[in-house]
């Protein structure tokens, strides 16, 4: 995983929530306003949880068969899945071989540049804190694993989703430990306090997807698009870098966060079809909250700033920009259809409004607070992870 618009990089700063109290979440779109870098603290006061009606818990039930049918088969069988072990030097090897695997591997990580290493471990990081995604996700009202081997099709999906993207930190932290070009030590720290935060997915002062399905397969859409197209930027650069094995292994991993890509477009798709006000409404919510990457709260206990430090790397190298939040919002109104969207109340047509007008105001505040982190930090930052040396934001 990993996704969105970090503040530094200018998560869109649209719709500022203001202090009210939200018991209905819906009301307010069009409040365009300039929030500017709130980078620190989130705020955990009036959390909202379980915000969703106990019809709207049996319409998500009531989709069980077609969970089954229509989206456990994005899902692949072991057998035809590709391991991290099929990219790696093999270790069971005589050790000359093995060695001279991990010699050519090292021969290429070494022309990786520092920053290019500082965004290829920031998601490295964002996938290795798992366990906390597949939590968030079975804490969903409706769709949560009861037992933790449920037999329901949308706690399968879950798992089998989770054991899929439990290779991707796999393989990215055995590259990277092989590469010798990065602090173990000081990542392996940065993941567990990770892990231990959780995440938040919105950037507000409400920040959960409050236990609601609706909320959260927006999110899912939007965060693994994301992280389809980062992981697709990482693998172009190391091929341009003259990396050709970690072109390929981020390649492999950015082609299963599309598969789930297109599986959590498909729910929603449905859940339009068969609750379409609700479902608008949650999709602008989660617009007007700004999504935010799931890693935001990522802390080595050196860099206060860490997460939106990495960020601001990778919006500089291009492998997750302003612009790239942008392309992923018109992208999903495309595949939705949200522009033609009919039967809608006049809630929700307020809502449809904002959602389809919102990509070009983002394009138009894009780069402003990039170069005002660029500003703040003109000599560059050092990054823990690759032993303090300095990287230009
Ligand atoms: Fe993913
Ligand atoms: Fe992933």
């Amino acid at each position: 995983m990993h996704s969105i618009s970090s503040p530094a990089f200018g998560g869109p700063p649209i719709g500022k929530t203001t202090t009210q109290h939200h018991h209905h979440h819906h009301h307010i779109f069009p409040h365009a306003t300039v929030s500017g870098l709130q980078m620190t603290t989130t705020h955990h006061h009036h959390a909202i949880t379980h915000s969703l009606p106990s019809d709207k818990i049996e319409v998500i039930k009531s989709l069980e068969p077609w969970v089954e049918q229509s989206i456990l088969p994005f899902l692949k069988p072991t057998d035809e899945s590709w391991q991290p072990s099929d990219f790696l030097p093999n270790s069971s090897q005589p050790f000359d071989q093995f060695a001279t695997e991990v010699r050519t591997l090292r021969d290429q990580s070494a022309m990786l540049p520092d920053d290019y290493l500082v965004v290829l471990i920031g998601n490295m990081i964002t996938e290795e804190a798992l366990p906390t995604y597949e939590t968030v996700l079975n804490n969903y009202d409706g769709i949560r694993d009861e037992t933790g081997a449920s037999a329901s099709p949308w706690a399968k999906w879950t798992r089998g989703w989770a054991a899929e993207e439990n290779r991707h930190g796999d393989l990215l932290h055995t590259y990277l430990y092989l590469s010798g070009r990065v602090n173990m030590r000081m990542i392996e720290r940065t993941i567990q306090n990770l892990i231990a935060s959780g995440t938040v997915s919105v950037c507000s002062q409400d920040p959960e997807t409050e236990n609601n399905p609706y909320l959260g397969f927006v999110y899912t859409s939007f965060q693994e698009r994301a992280t389809f197209v980062s992981h697709g930027n990482t693998a172009r650069l190391a091929k341009e870098k003259g990396d050709p094995l970690l072109a390929r292994i981020c390649g492999i991993i950015a082609s299963d966060e599309k598969r789930h890509e297109k599986a959590y477009i498909k729910i929603v798709e449905k859940l339009l079809e068969v609750d379409t006000t609700t479902t608008m409404l949650a999709i602008a919510d989660m617009m007007q909250k700004r999504i935010t990457m799931p890693a935001y709260l990522m802390n080595d206990g050196y860099d206060l700033s860490l997460f939106s430090h990495y960020s601001a790397v990778a919006q500089r190298l291009g492998v997750y920009t302003a612009a790239d939040y942008a392309d992923v919002l018109e992208f999903l109104v495309r595949r939705w259809r949200l522009e033609k969207l009919e039967g809608l109340t006049s809630d929700g047509q307020r809502a449809q409004e904002y959602v389809c007008g919102l990509a070009p105001r983002i394009r138009k505040l894009q780069e402003r607070s990039h170069e005002r982190a660029q500003k703040m930090e003109q000599d560059g930052v050092k990054f823990s992870w690759i032993f303090n040396k300095k990287v230009m934001l």
